[in-house]
């Protein structure tokens, strides 16, 4: 019996195989893609090779992760079942679609990428830029159109790649004189980006500012510890402030009872709250967060050729379907083929 075809719209996204995921990731995405992959047909790419843009330095570092990350996703509730966990390196025909790709897109343009202008100077790397690097939101473009992806969801620091892989989408679809190619729209998250605990703009393990998803009840305790709260906040019954205060970014971001919420913020403004009681409140609830995921992490991680087999497994279908947009385009574009 033919399978009823699955009219369910394509998700795809990834993280980069640099390092462990973090409450950061937790908040901004992962949470999301837990509750995606029952309306959706979600693809995760374990983006190993758009790693190594700017960490050909370290590839040992980008293969150890692909595992890591993997193990990660499972361990928040990706379901392999629901969701297909791919790995980029061993998709040829994403590099094929990012070469044929970057013929449809300037230089210039690629050097005006606002994500990339800032992530050349976060980097440092000012003249130095890794081609690689400059091209990534082209392979970025290949990996969302060879899934033929409608939704991609992503922070919102990404929103500029999506736009560019429309305009990559809408030139080819003119070229060829069809759509082959998907538009797709970014999907950004409402709760903005979770800070480090530093208070410093963003949560990043190259930072050292992070909260990894399989801290232990121990570094969660002195991660919440050393969290910036308000710094003329002295005595319990000052005023405190709660703009910027990361400990009550990070309840907005965690806790669920609202009420709660809102009245230790009153209490805190007018005085009366110390940074103590408000930090215990805050650490009671990412140890309930976390503790099961960092269990069902340990189970996992104890079985790495269960995982490896889950992540061959997703390749494999995520290979088909990426070599059958590939022969698409090839076709269209009247590539010679060897027959
Ligand atoms: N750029 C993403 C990151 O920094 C990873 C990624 C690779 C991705 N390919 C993608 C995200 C395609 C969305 C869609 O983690």
């Amino acid at each position: 019996m033919p399978s009823p075809i699955d009219i369910r719209p394509i998700i795809l996204t990834g993280d980069r195989t640099t390092g462990p995921l973090h409450l950061g990731h937790y908040v901004g995405s992962l949470k999301s893609r837990v509750a995606l992959q029952h309306s959706h047909r979600q693809f995760l790419l374990l983006a190993d090779t758009q790693a190594l843009t700017d960490n050909a330095d370290d590839p040992d570092k980008v293969r150890r992760n692909v595992i890591e990350v993997a193990i990660d996703y499972l361990a928040v509730g990706i379901d392999p079942a629901l969701t297909t966990i791919c790995v980029q390196s061993a998709l040829p025909a994403l590099a094929e679609l990012t070469l044929l790709y970057l013929n449809f897109v300037t230089v210039s343009r690629l050097e005006r990428n606002p994500t990339i202008k800032t992530e050349i100077q976060l980097r440092g790397f000012e003249r130095d830029v890794p081609a690689g690097f400059l091209c990534y939101p082209v392979a970025q473009a290949a990996d969302i159109t060879a899934f033929k992806a409608s939704v991609v969801p992503v922070g919102e620091d990404q929103a500029p790649l999506i736009e560019q892989t429309n305009e990559i989408v809408r030139r080819l679809n003119r070229q060829i004189g069809r759509e082959i190619l998907v538009e797709a729209s970014a999907m950004v998250p409402k709760v903005g980006r979770l800070p480090g605990v530093d208070g410093k703009a963003k949560m990043s393990k190259s930072q050292g500012n992070a909260i990894p998803l399989s801290a232990s009840p121990d570094e969660i305790s002195s991660a919440v510890r050393r969290m910036y709260t308000d710094p003329e906040h002295l005595r319990i019954s000052d005023p405190g402030k709660v703009e910027g205060n990361v400990v009550f970014t990070y309840l907005d971001a965690f806790c669920e009872d609202r009420a709660m919420i809102d009245d230790m913020k009153a209490r805190y403004r007018r005085g009366g709250l110390g940074d103590i009681t408000l930090k215990r409140h805050l650490e009671d609830v990412l140890q309930a967060l976390l503790a099961p995921i960092r269990e069902r992490r340990a189970r996992f991680a104890a079985e790495p050729d269960y995982v490896m087999e889950i992540v061959r497994d997703g390749t494999r279908k995520a290979r088909e379907r990426t070599e059958a947009t590939l022969a698409e385009l090839r076709n269209a574009l009247g590539l010679f083929t060897l027959t």
